[in-house]
């Protein structure tokens, strides 16, 4: 197996660590990662050894042998770009995960009883959003009037998310019942959503610093554990595009680990919730 099989077949490679060293001079490497951080917000990757290398091996492998190229190749070479993006970002993520916010929220969806505009960015492969579905079905709530968007910064997560395969690890905090009700296996290790709720969700690569321009468009933002890989001037940035893109009274819900900045328009409701002031 190679090195980048999670960027499918036609990526994969052997290059070893003494090749690179041989073949490679990444002395200002800190210039490539610069670059990855103005426009992703993703910072330390100079510093996280193993993704660093990660990355200087697919250089090597793509033909890309300097600082100066890996720049050059980030800002022309087809696809390099995102499968940088790809191999720098971490997608963990798991049905149910944080359930408590989900449980709030699918009881104010309930409560609410219209359609509503809903994003979860980061989506990562999807288990967020189809959790929430998942939940609201459970309760016989009609998800099809829901508009909901799912977007994330790496291309390979919204593939999987589009595709709704699951692995035991994915699933593992779903009771067995609800597991059998709602999921087919495909084979020992997989899983795929039931097809009434795999059609509801549109999903979209896309970077959170790009909607920046974007307003007053959404009813309820999830953006959890992403903000953990933000400084703070970023996270700054990016509590500003969220509450730009809510809708007054809109709700936007953040992750356990994640410290938003302070944003006058937010007011906190409960726990990880906050609502968008008028
Ligand atoms: C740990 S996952 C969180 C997924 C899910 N929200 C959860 O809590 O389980 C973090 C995700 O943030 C995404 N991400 C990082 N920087 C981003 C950016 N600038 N714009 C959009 N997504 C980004 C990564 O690709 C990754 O899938």
């Amino acid at each position: 197996m190679g090195l980048f099989s999670w960027l499918g077949d036609d990526k994969q490679t052997t290059i070893t660590q003494e090749e690179i060293k041989k073949e490679s001079d990444f002395s200002s490497f800190k210039d490539v990662t610069d670059y990855i951080y103005d426009k992703s917000g993703i910072v330390d990757l100079d510093k996280r050894a193993l993704t660093a290398s990660s990355l200087q091996q697919y250089a090597v492998s793509e033909g890309v042998y300097t600082t100066k190229e890996f720049i050059d190749a980030m800002q022309n070479k087809d696809n390099f770009y995102q499968d940088i993006i790809n191999i720098a970002t971490v997608n963990e993520t798991f049905f149910m995960r944080e359930l408590k916010e989900l449980e709030w929220l699918v009881s104010y969806i309930k409560e609410l009883d219209r359609p509503l505009k809903i994003l979860s960015m980061p989506c990562s492969s999807g288990e967020e959003i189809y959790s929430i579905l998942l939940l609201l079905k459970i309760e016989n709530f009609d998800i099809n009037k829901l508009d909901i968007r799912g977007y994330d910064i790496n291309s390979q997560a919204i593939e999987k998310a589009k595709n709704a395969r699951y692995n035991e690890h994915s699933l593992h905090k779903i009771d067995t019942d609800i597991k059998d009700k709602y999921f087919t296996s495909i084979d020992k290790s997989s899983y795929l959503i039931d097809s009434s709720i795999k059609i509801i969700p549109k999903f979209m690569q896309q970077n959170i610093f790009e909607l920046i321009d974007q307003k007053n468009i959404y009813d309820i933002i999830l953006s959890r554990n992403m903000f953990i890989y933000f400084d703070e001037k970023k996270r700054e940035l990016a509590t500003n595009i969220i509450a730009n893109l809510l809708k007054s009274d809109g709700i936007y819900i953040k992750g356990h680990a994640d410290h938003i900045s302070q944003n006058q328009s937010l007011e906190k409701i409960k726990y990880g919730i906050y609502k968008k002031l008028n």
